[in-house]
């Protein structure tokens, strides 16, 4: 008997076009289309309070290997990690008043790149001023130190945030990530690319799967202090968000009930920063107090920076742990809990290094993700174009508002008030 075409039930895996990531979207080296955007921006590369004096720090940011130290005198800089002399790692380096100097044959850069001393030189270097070591400029601020890795000619003011300034008596800034094993000052890495890590928070549908419906409820205060049951319900959730472009980025609410304005906002920000509301209390009246960037390390890994203005650490600790999984956190799960009990991170690494965007097959649910990458693709078009993307400011940085947090118009629905933790 002759099979014909439509007996056969195509769909099969053999013979499928080899898949692709969207290269535009993700890749960040020097001179691919979203590296040249993203080096119009500041990004954080180092923790204040991490970053001593004592030992440099080695880190890889935008696909670039670099050393970020801080003088015995007090100043941050970031330089290339190879020695403009003879490409010793200026990791084995050590730190003086008012540089950094290389084990090798000594030379010694200040954190402009400058060479101040070659030490086996005549005369310390007659012809010093030719080195010059590879250097980007540092700002410091809100207890994170941030470079600038673009043309000089675009440098902007580094961004400020309204809710992070005028500090309350007793706040301060905390920022050093406290996952077990991990060093707490470059960020904590995340091998796989960066736009997974930032896109998922335009994602509020994941939500109401994965951190409810598939292994139990994840936030803590979940019916009590959080957000009420039924607004994690997966079956119930089409419909009842709504996807806005902002001043600074788009920004997701997610209402509680579909005629009800009760809910909580999400919200992203060019290029790489999102704002999370607290999720342990839903509590409307709470100043925002939290910033998270995914910060591209290279192609297939990004670094993790948070800023929280708390009155102390429990407030990080809160943060860190309002998404339990079965109970535990993710580094204390076995193998076979991540199966039984998956979160964020089963979720977003496993989409591979970097997602293969040509398999995708987006739905109704992924409207908040196809504006963000929208979003960045007109970024990206912008800086090809010669214009400033988006949040690129001029002259003074004008401090930046919040909408993330949670609209409680409905008071007979909202959770008892219960002050927040920090
Ligand atoms: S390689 Fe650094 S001083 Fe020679
Ligand atoms: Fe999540």
């Amino acid at each position: 008997m002759t099979v014909t075409s439509s007996d056969l039930d195509t769909g099969t895996g053999y013979g499928r076009p080899a898949p692709q990531h969207d290269a535009r979207l993700t890749e960040v080296g020097p001179g691919t289309p979203m590296g040249e955007a993203m080096r119009r921006y500041w990004h954080p590369v180092a923790t204040s309070s991490g970053l001593t004096s004592d030992l440099p720090h080695r880190t890889r940011i935008l696909g670039e290997d670099l050393i970020v130290f801080r003088t015995r005198g007090g100043r941050p800089g970031v330089v290339f990690e190879r020695c403009a002399h003879r490409g010793s790692s200026l990791f084995y380096g050590r730190v003086e008043e008012d540089g950094i100097r290389c084990c090798y044959h000594g030379w010694k850069f200040d954190v402009e790149g400058n060479c101040l001393e070659q030490a086996c030189e005549p005369d310390r270097g007659r012809r010093r001023d030719v080195a010059r070591q590879p250097w980007y400029p540092v700002e410091e601020r809100y207890g994170l130190v941030f470079v600038y890795m673009g043309p000089p000619e675009h440098k902007p003011p580094l961004p400020r945030y309204e809710f992070f300034e005028d500090l309350e008596e007793g706040e301060s800034f905390f920022t050093e990530l406290p996952v077990p094993g991990e060093q707490k000052v470059t960020g904590l890495l995340q091998e796989f690319n960066w736009l997974q890590g930032f896109e998922n928070t335009m994602d509020p549908v994941h939500v109401t799967w994965l951190h409810y419906a598939h292994s139990g409820a994840q936030f803590e205060g979940v019916g009590t202090t959080g957000m009420p049951e039924e607004f994690y319900n997966p079956y119930t959730v089409s419909g009842k968000i709504d996807y806005a472009e902002t001043e600074y980025g788009m920004s997701v609410s997610h209402r509680a009930e579909l005629d009800k304005p009760y809910g909580s906002i999400f919200e992203s920000h060019l290029p790489n920063l999102f704002l999370l509301p607290n999720q342990v209390t839903a509590d409307a009246s709470q100043r925002h107090d939290c910033l998270i960037w995914a910060v591209p390390s290279d192609d297939t890994s990004h670094r993790s920076f948070i800023a929280i203005r708390a009155k102390s650490f429990d407030r990080m600790l809160q943060m860190l742990g309002s998404v339990k999984q079965n109970g535990k956190m993710n580094w204390e799960l076995t193998e076979e809990e991540k199966q039984r009990f998956p979160g964020d991170f089963e979720s977003q690494n496993s989409q591979g290094a970097i997602t293969l965007h040509s398999e995708e097959t987006l739905a109704t649910s992924d409207k908040g993700v196809v504006m963000l990458r929208r979003m960045l693709r007109r970024m990206v078009d912008d800086v090809e174009a010669g214009r400033d993307p988006q949040n690129v400011e001029r002259g003074e940085a004008k401090p930046r508002t919040a909408t993330a947090g949670y609209i409680l118009d409905e008071p007979e629905h909202a959770p008892a008030a219960t002050p927040a933790s920090s």
